[in-house]
């Protein structure tokens, strides 16, 4: 079946972010000058995805704004014939139809996904977390939605971690590889650097089948009363053929000051108006 909505869970608190996240939502804070949700929904968009299904908070509607193309910031642009500024927001809120739910309260990324199962109704999906930035090479979670067509299982989307990080992430069991894509027989949250079952760690991409959301239902809350969709997945997977993909390009964890740094340099390096001057400040720091 083809998967042609998305989930993005942006209701989360930030509190790895604070204070700048007491008032601006996460998804909203900018790799050098893009929000990482205007990311993700590109990303979704590049892999054919026509619906975005965006899970917020009460107190988000600073996201919607983002994405209006009537409000009267786009207006005043336009009518100054400077509409090209914010021409990539427009076009990509042409391009992917974007509904909004509400999460009452952060009990979890699993809830988050949960709350969108009216909007998603009975057929696959993918499930984006925007913190988590995939910069070069193809659409990850494009290549994701191809490997669920032939195999109709959860896809997950896998990155090598550091043997010292194991122990702070969700890691995959494989059983056979080919390429990139290998098959899993489960997987497993935070387990100690002896008994994890590989070093293929889980990143903030997915493309699942419908009974994910029957499967949440059943999971109980887990770490830190928390409902968790890799608890709804490895419960998914002991029924469904499940794959992991290790995507080729580059990973930015952008919910911690750090990784969102880390993005925002790569990012100028990568600019040709800008390039030459955060070099040149770079090697002043350097030395
Ligand atoms: P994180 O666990 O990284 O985000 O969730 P968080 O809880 O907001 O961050 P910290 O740990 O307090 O710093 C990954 C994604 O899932 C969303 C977040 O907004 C983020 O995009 N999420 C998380 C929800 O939508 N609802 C939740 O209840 C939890």
């Amino acid at each position: 079946m083809n998967v042609r909505k998305a989930v993005i869970p942006t209701a989360g608190l930030g509190t790895r972010f604070l204070p700048v996240t007491k008032a601006v939502p996460k998804a909203l804070l900018p790799v050098l000058d893009t929000p990482v949700i205007h990311l993700a929904v590109e990303e979704a968009a590049a892999a054919g995805i026509q619906h975005v299904v965006m899970v917020v908070s009460p107190h988000q509607e600073a996201i919607a704004s983002y994405f209006d193309v009537s409000s009267d910031v786009a207006r005043m642009l336009e009518r100054q014939g400077r509409a090209a500024l914010i021409e990539r927001v427009s076009d990509l809120a042409r391009t992917v139809e974007i509904t909004y739910v509400q999460q009452r309260e952060p009990l979890g990324n699993g809830h988050a996904v949960l709350v969108a199962k009216e909007a998603v109704g009975n057929e696959p999906l993918a499930v984006l977390l925007p913190d988590d930035v995939i910069r070069g090479g193809e659409s990850t979670i494009g290549r994701m939605i191809e490997i669920y067509q032939e195999t109709g299982g959860p896809v997950i989307g896998v990155a090598e971690t550091p043997e010292e990080t194991i122990p702070q992430k969700g890691v995959v069991a494989p059983t056979s590889r080919n390429g990139r894509v290998y098959e899993i027989s489960g997987l497993v949250e935070k387990p100690s650097i002896e008994e994890a079952p590989s070093n293929l760690a889980v990143v903030g991409r997915y493309v699942l089948p419908p009974e994910i959301f029957a499967a949440l239902e059943r999971t109980s809350p887990g770490a830190g009363g928390e409902i968790w969709l890799a608890d709804g997945i490895a419960a998914l997977l002991k029924t469904h053929r499940g794959t992991a993909y290790r995507f080729p390009g580059e990973l930015f964890d952008t919910g911690v000051p750090a990784g969102m740094l880390k993005a925002s340099i790569r990012e100028a390096l990568d600019r040709d108006d800008m390039s030459d001057e955060i070099q040149a400040y770079i090697q002043d720091l350097a030395q």
